[in-house]
């Protein structure tokens, strides 16, 4: 009895709160839940999405050098795998089979040959479709009533991810709909990744984890401050639902498309990191600026995403527009963002009480945007803060 409560004990303690109302177990430190049984998503995805930047004007040549441009840019060394196809790749109408057609004047040699390149270069293939009768650029069929037909399809073109939409849904719950698909994955005989779309309307984070690896929590983001401050808002209420295999999807990244300053960038790629979303970059990689490339690139925000531990960090501590973000990380440590969301430049202050740190350890800062360190930390941490911008940190009892 006492060891089940020991167990219990050290169970909410390793996860930084309730375990999201799913059965938790034990593996090698990491709670694992009832996953869906594709094996995938053990760190969230890391990859590119077609659509903040192109929307439906894309087209194979695209794809192919958007993978060369991941490989060239060091970007894919560094974890960014899935290149991901969004809405319009395929033709209005099925097949007299009924099978999803890739649209010949967009893609005329066919996914399965764009999947090779993609694969050729040690990446893989995303593909995306719809939970109804349309897709929502209403551009090419959805997959309601041709799951078995079209996972099995994904599979034969070697697709590795799939998004799945909500647009011209009939009507009927998303959670009747969606398990369809997934189930149709796992009968396709290859490990697919199922990221479901429905737009976080029906409370996804409370029964998707059981039959996706991601699951959208909000409508669609824009390259916009209040867009982005807003995703990750909606986004952290679900917090305590994400774990291995299983994510929380605020929306795919903005960085680079040119809408937001560059701190406000930064703030947007930390706080991503921090609450283990999705890192699918949504700007034309092929063209992007050496600062995109720097915020991308930054390989201890990037480690805080892909930490073994799979906690979501979330807001701990808001005082008006002074904002404290937090998770805990593996080997004891704990990353913490200091955002300032006002006008003007400002001090921001995290206690230990506040990080649930013990309140006499001594603890060292490693600053994960300037790689700087500070040692001897007692009590707090604190930093003057300009506008819209955060410092994002790495903090080690010493
Ligand atoms: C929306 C979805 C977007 C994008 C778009 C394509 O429903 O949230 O991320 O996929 O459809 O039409």
């Amino acid at each position: 009895m006492w060891m089940m409560m020991l167990i219990m004990l050290l169970l909410l303690v390793s996860n930084g709160e309730e375990v999201g109302g799913s059965s938790g177990e034990v593996e090698d430190g990491i709670i694992s839940r009832n996953l869906l049984a594709n094996g995938l998503a053990l760190t969230p995805p890391m990859g590119w999405n077609s659509w903040n930047h192109f929307q439906c004007s894309i087209e194979e040549k695209l794809i192919r050098e958007t993978a060369d441009a991941m490989v060239s840019s060091g970007l894919a060394a560094l974890g960014y795998q899935y290149i991901n196809l969004d809405d319009c790749w395929a033709e209005l109408n099925r097949d007299s089979k009924g099978n999803l057609v890739p649209k010949s004047s967009t893609f005329p040699s066919g996914i399965k040959a764009l999947a090779n390149y993609v694969h050729s270069k040690g990446l893989k293939l995303g593909i995306y479709s719809d939970a109804g009768t349309r897709t929502c650029s209403n551009t090419m069929p959805g997959s309601l009533g041709h799951e078995e037909q079209d996972a099995k399809t994904f599979a034969s073109w070697g697709v590795d991810y799939l998004k799945y939409d909500n647009c011209f849904n009939t009507g009927t719950n998303p959670k009747e709909r969606y398990p369809i698909m997934s189930q149709a994955l796992l009968n396709s005989g290859r490990p697919i990744y199922f990221s479901l779309c429905e737009w976080g309307q029906e409370q996804p984070a409370t029964w998707a984890p059981k039959i996706g690896n991601s699951w959208r929590t909000t409508g669609d983001i824009s390259d916009k401050w209040e867009s982005m401050i807003s995703c990750a808002d909606e986004n952290d209420r679900w917090a305590s639902y994400a774990a291995p295999g299983g994510w929380n999807d605020p929306d795919m990244l903005e960085v680079g498309n040119g809408g937001m300053t560059t701190e406000e960038y930064r703030a947007h790629f930390s706080i991503w990191a921090l609450a283990k979303a999705p890192l699918l970059v949504g700007c034309d990689i092929r063209a992007m600026d050496n600062v995109t490339l720097a915020l991308l690139s930054n390989k201890d925000v990037i480690s805080v995403n892909q930490d073994k531990l799979g906690v979501q960090g979330k807001k701990i501590k808001k005082d008006g527009d002074l904002e404290v973000w937090s998770g805990p990380l593996s080997k004891n440590r704990t990353t913490v963002v200091l955002w300032n969301k006002g006008t003007s430049s400002a001090t921001v202050i995290a206690y230990w009480s506040d990080l649930g740190l013990n309140p006499t350890a001594v603890v060292k800062a490693h600053d994960l945007w300037t790689h700087s360190i500070q040692r001897g930390l007692k009590g707090n941490i604190s930093a003057n803060i300009e506008s819209h911008a955060c410092k994002m940190f790495v903090l080690t009892p010493q």
